[in-house]
């Protein structure tokens, strides 16, 4: 790409990325052709124990996606009809339909202007006697303040749930996003930090029970063939995934290496351009960057096709289901204006 003109660029190609792994994508595929196990097989089993030590994390469970992930975390820490689960104002639907589809209340919480995610300070004037737990997420790749966010859920006896599916690779003062809640859920759709070549996603926590409960309901309730000792899904992360996701986990610390600088790099290119008429999010040190996020409140970027994320908040999925508004300012305007420039791996040496 021409670097003076990012904006001419396609938003995402995710080729550049594979094309520097083709070969070894292509030696594994062929392996596991050879070896014909396809499901909870011991490539499963290495990646789940690679990606718990990536994250620092005792348990790591496979699932077919990041929706999946947050429904079982849920379903694990007994989240049911009647109670309310706080979350962000902001945040891709699947935060709130996991939460809906487990039969319990979200209640949205406003996010911080710098960065989107959830304001610790407004989170305890809407813990009720129903709230159980706080979902966090850490929006484009920042780490949402989980010290906050513990604190509150210490004193009110909440838990705790990070939805890292955007920020894999982030940290919090050397600890990585995915270790800090009760259990963790993240996402591998092949757009994200650690993408598979298909849908996936996973669960991660340091506690026992809830790992082989996860491990349970991931499974139709079975860890030993026909022994179903709970409801599930059939929510298994592919033997295929989870070869592929290996090899993509060895580059992942470069890759976010890469990221943050690429981040800082096209916003200053971006600003250069564009006379800084854009407010970019802020991303932190110890990010992930996994959308390159602003605020253009002038339009001056609407002549671009380029995508928003996300066109909504909370308040309008509420809507379908009839309940009120919540008083979210900052969202609203995340809504209104929110921009995603084009940003990958590959980006800037591509011809
Ligand atoms: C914040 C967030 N949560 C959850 C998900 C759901 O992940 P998946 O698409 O793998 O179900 C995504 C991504 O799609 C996401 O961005």
């Amino acid at each position: 790409m021409d670097i003076k003109n990012p904006l001419s660029h396609t938003f995402y190609d995710l080729y550049p990325l594979h094309k520097s792994i083709k070969r070894e994508l292509e030696e594994k595929f062929s392996a596991i052709i050879d070896r014909s196990q396809f499901i909870l097989g011991q490539e499963l089993e290495n990646f789940e124990q690679e990606f718990a030590d990536f994250i620092g994390v005792k348990y790591c469970i496979g699932v077919n996606s990041g929706l999946d992930a947050l429904i079982i975390s849920l379903k694990a820490l007994g989240i049911e009809h009647g109670d309310e689960v706080i979350v962000p104002g902001f945040t891709f639907f699947a935060t709130w339909l996991a939460v809906v589809n487990v039969g319990a209340i979200p209640v949205p919480i406003d996010v911080r202007p710098e960065d989107a995610n959830i304001d610790p300070q407004k989170i305890v004037e809407r813990i009720s006697p129903k709230t159980k737990a706080i979902i966090a997420v850490h929006l484009y790749g920042n780490p949402a303040d989980m010290p906050a966010i513990l604190e509150i859920a210490r004193r009110f006896s909440l838990f705790v749930v990070e939805d890292n599916a955007q920020a894999v690779g982030a940290s919090i003062l050397g600890q990585k996003t995915g270790s800090f809640g009760h259990i963790n859920a993240t996402s591998f759709y092949p757009t994200k930090n650690l993408g598979a070549l298909g849908d996936g996603g996973a669960i991660t926590t340091n506690d026992a029970l809830l790992a082989e409960k996860c491990r349970k309901m991931r499974n139709y309730g079975s860890i030993s063939k026909y022994k179903h000792e709970m409801l599930g899904f059939n929510s298994r992360l592919d033997e295929l995934q989870a070869a592929f996701l290996r090899i993509k986990l060895k580059y992942l610390e470069t890759h976010v290496t890469e990221r943050r600088k690429l981040a800082a790099q096209l916003i200053s290119v971006y600003n250069e351009r564009l006379q800084n008429q854009l407010t970019f999010v802020r991303y932190s040190s110890e990010a992930a960057p996994h959308i390159l996020s602003c605020l253009d409140t002038k339009g001056i970027l609407s002549s671009y096709e380029l995508p928003s994320h996300y066109p909504y908040c909370i308040n309008d999925f509420h809507e379908l289901l009839g309940i009120a508004k919540s008083y979210l300012p900052v969202a609203e305007k995340f809504a209104r204006f929110q921009v995603s420039l084009p940003f990958y791996l590959g980006i800037i040496s591509e011809a």
